[in-house]
């Protein structure tokens, strides 16, 4: 990433910053841009947090309310760590199942194979910017009754049948960090359709405070319940603080207005790349429908270890940078915290996720990437 802001996102912040005692922490312009942003969406209800991770802890803290008791979440090996780590906080066990090379999102058939009586929910990361979703795993998790989580703080504006991604789960997930397709610097959003869910968001949100649902029922209900307890210090959970703020939601607001116009040229930055990047050593067969890409995905067709060792001295010689394992790590599977958590033959049953782990690379896009630049770094790449 070059750069997020743009000089006016940093002017919008400075205005309020020249106000006599301005308000900073979560307020009015917060509740401006979860509406905004649910309109974008086309959700009924946002909550804006601190990052995308808090999004991913949150969605599974109100996946506990209704599960105490635990049980399995079926989980990306390839996205980012918050996933796992976020159904391990909340006391479920992770199951994995292996991607879908054009989309690099878990795969539908090996989702629904890992389905039983322990699955609670499905947590679906759109990885990248590609599409996620199809129409068969839809229809199955609803006929199955199994809550799906959508991960997109990688894809926002993706779209699967022409709907934006982040309006077919139950609960949806953004991240704003840095280099994402927007940023408020650090943040995240939370999205449902579902209004009891959304008041449990809020609380969750802010220490599990009752005082932060908008639901007067649900005030006056624990009020009454609990007449020894100052009315506006009622905890109705045990929960954390992950909210934003007042600079986070003006940032956030300015960039959302272009957001349409970044995902257009992200898209068009990567259909660049693909034509020109070489189709005999590097896969460019992905499902392209729909989708808003997060990053460049280099990778191999074949494994070839010489190939990865020159590729990255030439990336770092030409100073282009690149993570391998192409997103968040690689393969999580093989991370170090799930330890002892997972039985260690899970590895083995990831084979695409492990292609990726030792043969794809991600190179950073941008809207302000020049063509040249892009057909400079091709060139550099089909070279090695
Ligand atoms: C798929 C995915 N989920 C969650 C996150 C976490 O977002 P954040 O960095 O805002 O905590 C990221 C971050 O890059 C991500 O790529």
């Amino acid at each position: 990433m070059r750069s997020n802001f743009r000089r006016s996102d940093l002017d919008a912040v400075i205005e309020l910053l020249k106000q006599d005692d301005p308000m900073l922490t979560n307020g009015p312009k917060v509740s401006e841009f979860e509406a905004e942003w649910s309109k974008w969406l086309d959700v009924k209800y946002s909550v804006f947090v601190n990052s995308g991770s808090s999004a991913n802890l949150l969605s599974l803290s109100v996946l506990k309310l209704h599960h105490p008791e635990g049980g399995e979440v079926i989980v990306p090996p390839l996205g980012w760590v918050s996933d796992v780590a976020a159904v391990l906080q909340t006391g479920f066990t992770p199951i994995f199942a292996d991607i879908n090379p054009s989309t690099l999102a878990m795969d539908t058939e090996k989702i629904l194979q890992k389905i039983n009586k322990n699955t609670r929910a499905v947590v679906l990361t759109h990885v990248q910017g590609f599409n996620g979703l199809t129409d068969q795993l839809l229809s199955e998790l609803e006929r199955l009754n199994i809550p799906l989580i959508e991960d997109v703080c990688e894809s926002h504006g993706a779209k699967h049948q022409g709907k934006k991604l982040g309006g077919f789960g139950w609960i949806s997930n953004f991240s704003f960090y840095y280099a994402h397709h927007i940023s408020s610097i650090e943040g995240g959003m939370i999205c449902t359709n579902d209004e009891t869910t959304y008041q449990q968001l809020r609380m969750l949100r802010s220490h599990g405070m009752v005082r932060e649902s908008t639901d007067m029922d649900i005030q006056l209900k624990y009020k009454n319940q609990h007449p020894d307890l100052n009315p506006d210090f009622i905890f109705a959970f045990p929960s954390y603080n992950v909210r934003n703020t007042e600079i986070g939601a003006i940032l956030g607001r300015c960039q959302l207005s272009i957001l349409d116009e970044i995902v257009e040229k992200r898209t068009k930055n990567f259909e660049r790349f693909l034509k020109n990047i070489d189709p005999g050593r590097y896969r460019t067969n992905f499902l392209l429908e729909g989708s808003s890409n997060y990053a460049f995905n280099l990778i191999l067709k074949e494994p070839d270890d010489e190939l990865v060792q020159r590729l990255m001295n030439k990336m770092r010689l030409n100073e282009i940078e690149f993570r391998r394992g192409s997103a968040g790590g690689g393969n999580q599977a093989r991370q170090p915290y799930l330890k002892n958590l997972i039985d260690p033959s899970v590895v083995c049953e990831l084979k695409e996720t492990d292609h990726i782990h030792f043969y794809g690379f991600y190179i950073g896009n941008y809207p302000d990437l020049q063509g040249a630049e892009i057909d400079e770094i091709c060139s550099i790449l089909n070279a090695a």
